[in-house]
């Protein structure tokens, strides 16, 4: 379908808009540069050119790619009639932090579960959700720590926690991982693909790396980009090793998505674009020094800060690639900046280094 028709499609959803788009689309002129790059005018060395997405600042709460999904999930939750709205994640998770934002400027009660202790200091997002009046519920046991659930299962747990603790409440997976949170990004490939076409680059020439967490985010371009049969490249890279058989999860809300919006489409897992584990660490949240690295080098060279958790980490095995020679000169790298600045000052002097 073209990209006219799948707007139309989209449209039929229920949505609060959050912000302004598209969201800005920026070459990064000195990293290029430094990593062997073309500039915009001079000439082609070996590197390829790098873009960054700006979706850090997009909607409630400071922002983050949380945004464009709760846009849909904010609606759906209204539409109901809820007056509670329970999400879930990492004690320095920005979707709880964003959903707590979203709910305090309507009036909602947002419940934020988290599988730790509860924590001594509040720090960065924890210190948001308190200041938007999120309440913080504990849990310090299970969540399928080490991949040991898949991501569904996990969710279950969970609602069936929140029924038990809160009640009647509009429930919100993980990450904002369901098909209608997920048209946000479906929506995004639409707005990317015109960006590409508008600044005159080659879309088969293009790669979009973004940070994987549940994978919505890569799911939804996924879908979209299909939908539209866009041959812009996609490549998620796996920031926690979170859940068992997790490209299964991705392939199939790709193909829910496709499917709702009218096209049948089956995503294999074996298909997933996601380098799952390599550059994830020890685990989620655990700070690496190649995430360290890739955050102070992105700031030096542009003065745009990435997060520990998830952009930091994605852009260092972005880094670690095309070290490795894996794009040809004449790629288009953009780098989807997907936000968690909040995160940083929970870490504070090990991201010095
Ligand atoms: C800053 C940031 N980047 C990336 C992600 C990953 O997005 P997704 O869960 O859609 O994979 C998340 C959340 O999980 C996030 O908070």
């Amino acid at each position: 379908m073209d990209g006219h028709t799948l707007q139309d499609r989209l449209e039929q959803w229920p949505r609060l808009p959050y912000g302004r788009t598209p969201t800005p689309l920026e070459p990064l002129p000195n990293l290029t540069r430094r990593l062997g790059g073309p500039q915009l005018s001079g000439p082609q060395l070996s590197g390829p050119q790098l873009w960054i997405k700006r979706d850090d600042g997009y909607g409630p709460g400071l922002g983050g790619n949380k945004g464009r999904k709760l846009e849909f999930l904010m609606a759906e939750a209204l539409r109901q009639g809820q007056r509670k709205v329970v999400t879930f994640g990492g004690l320095q998770s920005n979707h709880a932090r964003m959903t707590a934002a979203a709910c305090a400027a309507l009036g909602m009660e947002a419940h934020l579960f988290f599988f730790a202790q509860r924590a001594s200091a509040l720090p960065g997002n924890l210190l948001l959700d308190t200041l938007f009046n999120a309440r913080l519920h504990f849990i310090p046991f299970g969540g399928g720590s080490g991949a040991s659930l898949t991501l569904e299962q996990t969710n279950r747990l969970v609602r069936w926690l929140s029924w038990a603790l809160v009640g009647r409440s509009y429930f919100m997976p993980v990450g904002g991982h369901t098909v209608t949170g997920c048209l946000g990004y479906v929506v995004a490939a639409l707005e990317l693909a015109a960006q590409v076409a508008a600044l005159g680059l080659a879309a088969d020439k293009v790669v979009v790396v973004t940070a994987v967490g549940t994978g919505g985010t890569l799911a939804g371009l996924m879908a979209g980009l299909q939908l539209i049969g866009s041959p812009i490249q996609l490549l998620g890279i796996d920031i926690g090793k979170l859940w068992k058989a997790f490209p299964a999860s991705i392939a199939r809300l790709a193909g829910d998505l496709c499917a709702v919006l009218g096209e049948s489409h089956t995503f294999h897992p074996a298909n997933v674009p996601m380098i799952a584990e390599t550059y994830a660490g020890p685990g989620y949240s655990v700070l690496t020094e190649g995430t360290a690295v890739a955050i102070r080098t992105l700031a030096q060279a542009e003065g745009i800060i990435l997060d520990p958790v998830y952009t930091g980490k994605a852009f260092a095995g972005l880094l670690d690639l095309i070290g490795n020679g894996r794009f040809s000169p004449n790629t288009h790298l953009i780098f989807l900046h997907t936000g968690g600045l909040p995160g940083l000052w929970a870490y504070g002097e090990q991201v010095r280094g």
